[in-house]
């Protein structure tokens, strides 16, 4: 038994920002910025929530496996940037998009925490808990970033996608990995918040988000592809078997050293990271939905779902579409 996907969405805020815009704000430039990541624009939030941008996701990806939100029993929402202590994420977007029936909770693991959410929901189905599952993964990291830091400001961009998840009896998750280094939680980090104690009269420092680039892009060149392949292992399958690659949409020249380790051209790693910057664990959900509403999805595909961030905390799964 296992789960596959039956629907995806996306959402992301009005507001597009280039990187000619950032020049304004710090010492950067579009060359630099286009060289060095990839990026070329994100979308910033001017008011949407990241329970607005994940009911938004949820919504379409429902309606895109033909369901509808009474129907549905599990809601995980991936989030690292929730606006409130609580309620949690998953149980705004609940009441928002009517999925009365769900028990909903947020699930933290940042930019792997949409795959952590995805296989915490196989874990579900094969327990025989719940036959579907709804799961978003939904950020404004616009409201965690320092808009003064030119080494992390122009990485970073809102957004949110969604998948609908059923049990099914074959393809679907062949297997998966899921790794955790809490040792290095210093490389990549946002401290402070929410620490105001009342009791003890403490004004917290506003905590930002703080990131040591280097030390993630070499974790992320050398940990991925043995996490790739490990997951690979699991379903029986080789990098060659793989059809798409979707990777959590970082830098560009990230996924240029995953693909070369795993001596897989460059052409199976579709990107949009272009157009949407880093947006955490709602990269590869946006990523999937894109390539699903072009067509380019087909049944029987091999593909490989892979992300790291933030803990750190890295993942990947391997999926018969
Ligand atoms: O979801 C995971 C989240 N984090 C990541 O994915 C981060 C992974 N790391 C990276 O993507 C890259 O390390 C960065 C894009 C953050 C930085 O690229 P880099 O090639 O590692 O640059 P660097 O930090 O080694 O800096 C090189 C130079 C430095 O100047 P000096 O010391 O050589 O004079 C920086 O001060 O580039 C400078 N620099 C910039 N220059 C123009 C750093 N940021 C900028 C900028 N514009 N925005």
């Amino acid at each position: 038994m296992s789960i596959r996907i039956l629907g995806t969405g996306s959402a992301l805020p009005k507001r597009r920002v280039t990187n000619e815009e950032l020049t304004g704000m710090v010492d950067t430039s579009d060359q630099w910025i286009r060289e060095r990541t990839g990026i070329g624009s994100r979308y910033v939030s001017t008011g949407e929530t990241v329970a607005d941008l994940g009911a938004r996701a949820c919504c379409l990806a429902l309606e895109n496996a033909g369901k509808s939100a009474g129907e549905v029993e599990l809601l995980l929402a991936a989030t690292c940037s929730p606006e409130d202590a609580a309620p949690c994420e998953a149980c705004q977007i609940q009441a928002k998009i009517g999925a009365a029936g769900a028990v909903a909770f947020d699930l933290n693991a940042a930019c792997a925490g949409f795959l952590f959410a995805l296989h915490t929901a196989w874990a579900y189905v094969e327990a025989g808990i719940y036959t579907n599952a709804l799961v978003v993964g939904s950020e404004v990291l616009s409201k965690l970033v320092d808009w003064d830091d030119r080494g992390s400001c122009i990485l970073f961009g809102d957004g949110a996608g969604a998948v609908y998840v059923e049990k099914c009896q074959e393809g679907g998750l062949m297997g998966f990995v899921q790794h955790s280094d809490g040792s290095q939680g210093e490389a990549l980090c946002c401290r402070g918040r929410q620490l105001d104690n009342a009791f003890f009269r403490q004004t917290p420092e506003r905590g930002y988000l703080q990131m040591d680039g280097r030390r993630i892009f070499s974790f992320a060149v050398r940990q991925i592809p043995t996490t790739i392949s490990e997951a690979l292992g699991k379903a029986g399958l080789e990098a060659e078997d793989v059809d798409l690659f979707l990777l959590h949409q970082a830098n560009r020249r990230i996924l240029e050293g995953i693909a070369g380790r795993l001596d897989a051209d460059l052409g199976r790693f579709p990107m949009n990271l272009d157009q949407v910057g880093n947006t955490s664990s709602a990269s590869i959900p946006l990523l999937l939905d894109g390539l699903n509403r072009q067509g380019r999805l087909h049944r029987g595909m091999i593909l490989v779902l892979s992300g790291f961030g933030a803990g750190l905390t890295c993942g990947a799964g391997i999926w018969k579409w």
